[in-house]
């Protein structure tokens, strides 16, 4: 993935938990250079095995720090000055859930190799929709949960999410229930 996605990693941990915890993950993960550069592109296990280093140095189950960096990865992006693409995306956060590929395909315009998930919105009741989440990545289920509760505070949203998880295993093909009061 893009280092920035290692980047927000990392400044999560040293902004909750300091700079030596962030010494620490890094060198659980055997990280040979932490200075990532947001426009490079970074083999995915770099991403995972920063999130089981942190998960072991943090004593957090993997899940909590993929929802804990789901949530972080909203204000990150603003702070990085992509507050104005999210913003554009929707003027609610059920808009925004149903512009996701657009948002992305922006992104793409600025990194071009990116590879996004791809969502489906579908409205299932008066406050509730059903968001298919499509990825060829595996295990980042809760990473999504975080992402939703970061975007509807964004808005100002109260939500409450169920999680379907599709096929056997977690396989990056789940559907999020949302229901939702704005
Ligand atoms: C302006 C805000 C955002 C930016 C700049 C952004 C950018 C990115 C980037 C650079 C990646 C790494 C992909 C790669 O390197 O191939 C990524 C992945 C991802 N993004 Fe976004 N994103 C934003 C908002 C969102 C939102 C609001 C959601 C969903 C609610 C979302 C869902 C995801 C997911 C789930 C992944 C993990 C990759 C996967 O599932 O395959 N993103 N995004």
């Amino acid at each position: 993935m893009y280092g920035l996605v290692n980047r927000a990693v990392r400044d999560l941990v040293i902004t909750q938990f300091g700079e030596a915890k962030w010494t620490a993950v890094s060198q659980r993960a055997e990280l040979d250079n932490d200075n990532f550069v947001c426009m490079s592109q970074y083999p995915d296990h770099i991403t995972y095995d920063l999130v089981s280093a942190a998960s072991k140095e943090l004593n957090l189950a993997p899940s909590e720090i993929l929802r804990a960096f789901g949530q972080y990865w909203i204000k990150y992006t603003a702070k990085e000055g992509y507050g104005e693409l999210i913003a554009r995306t929707g003027r609610s956060f059920v808009e925004c859930l149903h512009n996701l590929n657009d948002l992305h395909g922006r992104v793409a315009l600025t990194f071009p190799d990116l590879k996004p998930p791809s969502f489906q919105c579908k409205q299932t009741g008066p406050n509730e929709v059903a968001l298919h989440y499509i990825s060829h990545r595996d295990g980042l289920t809760l990473f999504v949960v975080g992402l939703l509760e970061g975007l509807a505070e964004l808005y100002g949203t109260e939500i409450n999410v169920r999680v379907e998880l599709k096929g056997s295993a977690d396989n990056g093909n789940d559907v999020f229930h949302i229901s939702y009061t704005e």
